[in-house]
């Protein structure tokens, strides 16, 4: 028997904080790996979803968990949360939905994001569905810069993908934080928003 190592992503549920990863070895019905494959199968009907954010100083990243919660608080959705630079590309076929978080910078989505979405263009992404966000400084004129680029480089790159409701954008009081007032709650909303949005 090869002892072929496989990389797999565990789903979340509300008791995670974060996601879990393990290398396991395939073709022993004794791993976790078979395990974690049944109870793929029995949640067929479930939507699965993962929520990729670049960040800086945790603004981002703190958005992105708020709009993991809102998706867990809709029954149906499995969902999974990650940094954008821990992301392998190839387990992305497990998801239904992908959501994108970049901080603003310098008017656009911060450049790791950017990269990705040029990434996602290169892999054989099947027919996806993609939401985004993008955290930004306070003032009027940044709101929904980098969605928006963030969205027209999507539309542009990645033909089969469609998008899910209209991005997010996040006010931050100042370039490290904190998220102002009133804006996580959004965060939550658009989370739920896209999982009915995504349901089976
Ligand atoms: C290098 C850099 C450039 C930035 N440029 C902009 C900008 O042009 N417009 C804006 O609204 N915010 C800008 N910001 C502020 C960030 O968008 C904001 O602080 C964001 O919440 C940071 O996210 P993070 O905490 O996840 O890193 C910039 C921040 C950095 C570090």
């Amino acid at each position: 028997m090869t002892k072929k190592k496989t990389h797999i992503m565990l789903f979340t549920n509300p008791s995670f904080s974060s996601q879990l990863y393990c290398s396991l070895k395939t073709k022993n019905s004794r791993s976790p790996y078979f395990k974690t494959r049944t109870s793929f199968s029995k949640k067929q009907l479930m939507a699965r979803v993962i929520v990729i954010y670049d960040t800086k100083y945790g603004n981002t990243k703190l958005a992105a968990e708020k709009i993991a919660e809102g998706l867990r608080e809709v029954e149906g959705t499995e969902t999974a949360i990650d940094y954008v630079k821990n992301i392998n590309l190839n387990e992305l076929a497990n998801f239904d939905a992908l959501v994108i978080g970049a901080p603003n910078h310098v008017g656009k989505p911060s450049r790791t994001i950017l990269k990705f979405i040029d990434q996602l263009a290169k892999t054989q992404l099947k027919s996806k569905r993609i939401a985004v966000f993008d955290t930004y400084f306070k003032h009027e004129r940044n709101f929904e810069k980098a969605t928006r680029k963030m969205e027209k480089a999507i539309t542009e790159k990645l033909p089969n993908v469609s998008l899910l409701t209209p991005g997010l954008s996040v006010r931050v009081e100042d370039v490290n934080g904190p998220v102002a007032e009133g804006e996580l709650p959004k965060c939550i909303e658009f989370g739920k928003r896209i999982a009915n949005q995504i349901k089976k």
